[in-house]
């Protein structure tokens, strides 16, 4: 196996994370200290809070991440550190926190992408996964349809041009009652309620790979004012309708990615990715047609370390090597 140990950082939302990964699949720690109890009151994450939660958490997550690896950072080989996207606060956290620990350590620091992380969560479920694939990361920051031909190397099919998609399952969730983030309780809610109540619309629906959420979103929230104004709301209908409308573009556009490109593979990131009816949709599509799909455990799914750990040892390998005067890149693409 490759050697190489590369400590992730990533703090670019509400997850303040580290982990240890060896040659680039093999997880020997992963810490993830969530604040979403803090933010949850708040019905989304306030960036301020964020920064300072952040603060506090670093050194103990890092410290919890080489302890269950059983490791020194004089151990490691690389301290790989979220640069973008996300919010300038958080990731300027993690990277400073980065700089310090491989500035006293000597080890060389590697910048990463967290988009480009998400996909990093297939290759820790499952290392046997090779390029070329399609994949599609859906989360509360992002929605893309990448091609990867190479590990390192993505060109981008399609990407939304509004909301994300788990931006838009958690702003319906809200109004519905949900907490923040509503994404899980929307999918154990769907489940008891019917897909076909409401036919909710589904943009740029057949043309190409770009999505859009916020028509869905009007729509949703008019019909929600409607039914509110007649009595009680059937809320696991409106679930399910909403839901299936989100994840049902989500599908249809991968798979027709899939067959755009010629892909074999197709693998799902990202917090939706978790998304059971999502991944119901899409492994009886797949499999239709010959397709293997990949999906990682929700853990790796969400914002973690890992992730970036995984995505971190690729630019490692390669030689990438990022200096003392890092920024965060809030807009980062990739
Ligand atoms: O990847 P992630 O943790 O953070 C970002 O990078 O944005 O994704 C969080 C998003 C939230 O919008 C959350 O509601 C959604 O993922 N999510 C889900 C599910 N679990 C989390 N959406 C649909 N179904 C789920 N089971
Ligand atoms: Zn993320």
């Amino acid at each position: 196996a490759p050697g190489g140990l590369v400590l992730g950082i990533e703090t670019s939302c509400d997850e303040t994370a580290a982990a240890v990964v060896a040659g680039g699949t093999r997880l020997l720690s992963n810490v993830v200290a969530s604040q979403v109890e803090v933010h949850r009151r708040f019905g989304g994450v306030v960036p301020e809070i964020a920064s300072r939660r952040h603060v506090e958490a670093l050194l103990p997550v890092v410290r919890q991440a080489l302890d269950d690896a059983g490791l020194e950072l004089k151990d490691l080989d690389a301290v790989a550190v979220t640069q973008g996207p996300g919010l300038v606060g958080a990731l300027l956290v993690g990277i400073a926190g980065a700089k310090a620990l491989a500035y006293a350590s000597g080890l060389p620091l590697v910048a990463v992408n967290h988009i480009e992380g998400h996909l990093y969560a297939n290759r820790l479920e499952h290392p046997e996964l090779e390029p070329p694939f399609l994949c599609l990361i859906a989360s509360g920051g992002h929605t893309e349809l990448l091609e990867v031909p190479a590990w390192g190397a993505y060109r981008r099919l399609g990407r939304t041009r509004d909301d994300a998609a788990g931006e838009a399952i958690d702003k319906i969730g809200r109004v519905l009652g949900l907490p923040y983030p509503a994404g899980a309780e929307m999918d154990r809610l769907a489940r008891e309620g019917d897909p076909s109540a409401f036919p909710f619309p589904r943009a740029l629906r057949g043309e190409g790979f770009d999505f859009s959420f916020s028509g869905l979103k009007t729509a949703a929230l008019n019909e929600i004012r409607r039914l509110q104004a007649r009595g009680p709301l059937p809320v696991a209908d409106l679930a399910a309708s909403f839901q299936e409308a989100v994840v049902g573009v989500l599908a249809e556009k991968a798979l027709a990615a899939a067959r755009a490109v010629g892909a074999g593979r197709i693998a799902l990131a990202g917090g939706v990715a978790a998304n059971s009816r999502l991944r119901e949709l899409l492994a009886e599509a797949a499999a239709a047609e010959g397709r293997v799909l990949y999906v990682p455990r929700p853990a790796f799914c969400t914002d973690n370390a890992a992730m970036i750990a995984a995505a971190g040892w690729v630019r490692w390998q390669r030689g990438e090597r990022a200096g003392l005067d890092l920024n965060a890149a809030p807009a980062l693409s990739l």
